[in-house]
């Protein structure tokens, strides 16, 4: 659920494929325009509503979640708009494979603390938590990837949270 560090990921695992998904189109026009400029075959983007993912991947086709820098949605009725409520956490477990884990890159402590919050609550299985990747031990090159909102956040000096679980 990003877009041009898609393709940075992509070309560090050339033998998986990666889909970027965002509702903005210049989100996508930039990743798929890097994608072609640098010939990386096995990246592709999607212009869609995540509230749409069960109708475009099938049960257990999805390895792997990486949701980077979502809207917060703090307002107390906007709570189902948030990516790690029930309503998409469910179609999350519906299309990841068994054991896949969803990542979850925010620079927002109440995010952060809200998606926390509905691991344990829905007694999901945590596999890591940081409220400050960048001085965790988890910052293998994967994870320092860095999205265009995370370098900005950087350049503020802002904490980067990160949590990865999945569902069984
Ligand atoms: C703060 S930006 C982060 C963009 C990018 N992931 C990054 O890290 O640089 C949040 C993005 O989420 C997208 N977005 C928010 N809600 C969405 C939804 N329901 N479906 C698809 N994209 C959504 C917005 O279009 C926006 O590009």
């Amino acid at each position: 659920m990003e877009t041009f560090s898609n393709v940075n990921v992509a070309q560090m695992f050339p033998d998986k494929n990666f889909i970027g998904i965002d509702y903005k189109g210049n989100r996508i026009w930039r990743g798929a325009k890097t994608a072609l400029e640098e010939g990386v075959p096995n990246v592709a983007f999607i212009r869609m509503q995540i509230e749409t993912l069960t109708g475009f991947f099938a049960p257990g086709e999805v390895d792997e979640i990486w949701i980077t820098f979502p809207d917060p949605q703090p307002q107390l009725g906007r709570e189902k708009k948030r990516l790690t409520s029930l309503r998409f956490l469910t179609m999350y477990q519906l299309v990841l494979k068994p054991g896949g884990a969803v990542n979850l890159k925010t620079d927002n402590d109440g995010f952060y603390a809200y998606s926390a919050e509905q691991v344990d609550k829905l007694k999901l299985k945590l596999h890591r938590k940081t409220a400050d990747l960048y001085h965790s031990d988890y910052a293998d090159e994967v994870l320092s990837i860095k999205t265009y909102y995370e370098k900005k956040y950087l350049a503020h000096h802002k904490n980067i949270n990160y949590l990865r679980f999945s569902f069984e």
